[in-house]
C-alpha cells in the first residue's frame, strides 16, 4: 500500500498523521474544507519535510473541498487514476467535533458527519477502494466511570456529537456486512489527544475559545485567559478532579499507520479499537505537571461540575497492543512539553 487519501488532513490529528505518512514514504492526497483548520498547517508540513531534504512535492496532493459535495471526492479519485495512481485506503478525520456546539446545532452535526461519510464511502466503493480507518471517539461509550474501558463497553452516547460517531460506526458495520465481503475497516476510538509535533511547527489550533482542557491550559499559561476553570473539586477521585486518559498526538498518528497497515493484510475485516495510553491523569495533576515541566504558571479556579461529565475515563488499550502491534511511547511530560513548545512559539496558532 503506498497511496492514501486523508480527509481532514489539515486539522490537528490529520496534519500530524499526514506528516508521519509522508515520512514513512506514503504518497498522500489530502482533502479539507478548512472549516476548522488553516491551510498553513499544510505549508508547515512542507517546511518540516523540506528541513529533512525530502521530495515532498511529488508525494503530497492538496485539495480544498467539502465531503458533503460528492464531486469534490470523485475528482480526487479521478485525478489519481489519471496520474496512474491507485488510492488504496482512506484515513477519515474530517468531521465536526465540538460537543457543546453539537447540542446547540444537531442538524449541522448530523449533516457534516453523516453525509460526508456516506458520500465518501459511495465514491470509495465506485473506485474499488475498500479500506478505511475512521476517527471514532471514546464519547460513544455509555459508561464513563472506569479505569479500564474496553471496546465491549455499552455504546450509548449522551450528546449529538457522540451519537454521530456511533451512527457512523453502525453504518460502517452495515457496509462491512454486505455480501461481497470486500471491506476492511478500523474504527479507532480516541481518548484525549494532546501535545504536538516536537518541531513546534504544527499543533492544535482551536478557533475561538478552546473546547478542550489542554489548549485552554496553554492559553492561560500565555496570559490569554486569566485562569483555568476546573469543573468540580468533589468528584470521587483521589484529588476530587476528573481523571482522563491523555494521549500524545504523535502516538495517535502512529496508531493510524499501524491500523492502515494491518487492514492491508485483509480483504474483509472490521476492528473497533481504543487508542489511549491506559494511564489516568487528573486535571490537577495535569496542571501541576504542565507547570513543572515548562516552568510557567497556570492559575485556576474551581467551578461547578459540568453536566454530562464522568469522573474517570481511561482506556483499556490491550486490543490496540495485540491487534495493531502499537504501543504509546510518549508520557504525560512529553505531551505537556511538546504542547507548550507549539503554543509558546505560535501564540496565535497559524494566524501569526
Ligand atoms: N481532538 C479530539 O479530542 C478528538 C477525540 C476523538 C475523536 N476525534 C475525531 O477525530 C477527527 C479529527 O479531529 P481533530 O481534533 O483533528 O479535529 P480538527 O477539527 O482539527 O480536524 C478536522 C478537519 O476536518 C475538516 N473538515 C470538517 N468537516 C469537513 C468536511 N465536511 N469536508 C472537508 N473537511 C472537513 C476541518 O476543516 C478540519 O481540518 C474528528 O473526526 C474528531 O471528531 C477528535
Amino acid at each position: 500500500m503506498s497511496c492514501i487519501l486523508v480527509t481532514g488532513g489539515a486539522g490537528f490529528i490529520g496534519s500530524h498523521t499526514s506528516l508521519l505518512l509522508l515520512e514513512r514514504g506514503y504518497e498522500i492526497f489530502i482533502i479539507d474544507s478548512f472549516i476548522n483548520s488553516s491551510r498553513k498547517s499544510l505549508e508547515r508540513i512542507k517546511t518540516i519535510r523540506k528541513l529533512s531534504n525530502s521530495d515532498f512535492n511529488e508525494k503530497l496532493h492538496i485539495y480544498e473541498g467539502d465531503l458533503r459535495n460528492k464531486n469534490s471526492i470523485k475528482k480526487i479519485f479521478e485525478d489519481a487514476k489519471y496520474m496512474k495512481k491507485k488510492i488504496e485506503g482512506v484515513i477519515h478525520f474530517a468531521g465536526l467535533k465540538a460537543v457543546g456546539e453539537s447540542v446547540l446545532n444537531p442538524i449541522k452535526y448530523w449533516d457534516f458527519n453523516l453525509n460526508s461519510t456516506i458520500n465518501l464511502l459511495e465514491v470509495m466503493d465506485n473506485f474499488s477502494c475498500n479500506k478505511i480507518v475512521f476517527s471514532s471517539s471514546a464519547t460513544i461509550y455509555g459508561i464513563g466511570n472506569e479505569f479500564n474501558l474496553s471496546e465491549d463497553t455499552l455504546i450509548s452516547p449522551i450528546n449529538p456529537y457522540g451519537k454521530t460517531k456511533a451512527a457512523i460506526e453502525e453504518f460502517l458495520m452495515d457496509i462491512f456486512n454486505n455480501p461481497k465481503g470486500n471491506w476492511a475497516i478500523a474504527n479507532l476510538r480516541y481518548f484525549n489527544p494532546i501535545g504536538a509535533h516536537p518541531s513546534g511547527l504544527i499543533g492544535e489550533n482551536p478557533m475561538g475559545i478552546p473546547n478542550n482542557i489542554f489548549p485552554f491550559i496553554t492559553q492561560v499559561a500565555l496570559g490569554k485567559f486569566k485562569e483555568l476553570n476546573i469543573f468540580g473539586s468533589d468528584w470521587p477521585t483521589p484529588d476530587g478532579t476528573c481523571i482522563r486518559d491523555y494521549i500524545h498526538v504523535m502516538d495517535l498518528a502512529e496508531g493510524h499507520i499501524c491500523a492502515m497497515e494491518k487492514l492491508n493484510n485483509f480483504e474483509s475485516k472490521i476492528f473497533n479499537i481504543n487508542l489511549g495510553t491506559g494511564q489516568g491523569t487528573s486535571v490537577l495533576e495535569l496542571v501541576k505537571i504542565f507547570e513543572n515541566i515548562n516552568k510557567v504558571k497556570v492559575p485556576f479556579a474551581f467551578t461547578d461540575r459540568r453536566k454530562g461529565d464522568y469522573p474517570i475515563v481511561v482506556a483499556n488499550n490491550e486490543l490496540a497492543k495485540q491487534e495493531l502491534d502499537w504501543l504509546p511511547k510518549r508520557n504525560i511530560e512529553d505531551m505537556c512539553r511538546d504542547g507548550w513548545n507549539w503554543q509558546f512559539n505560535n501564540p496565535n496558532g497559524f494566524d501569526f
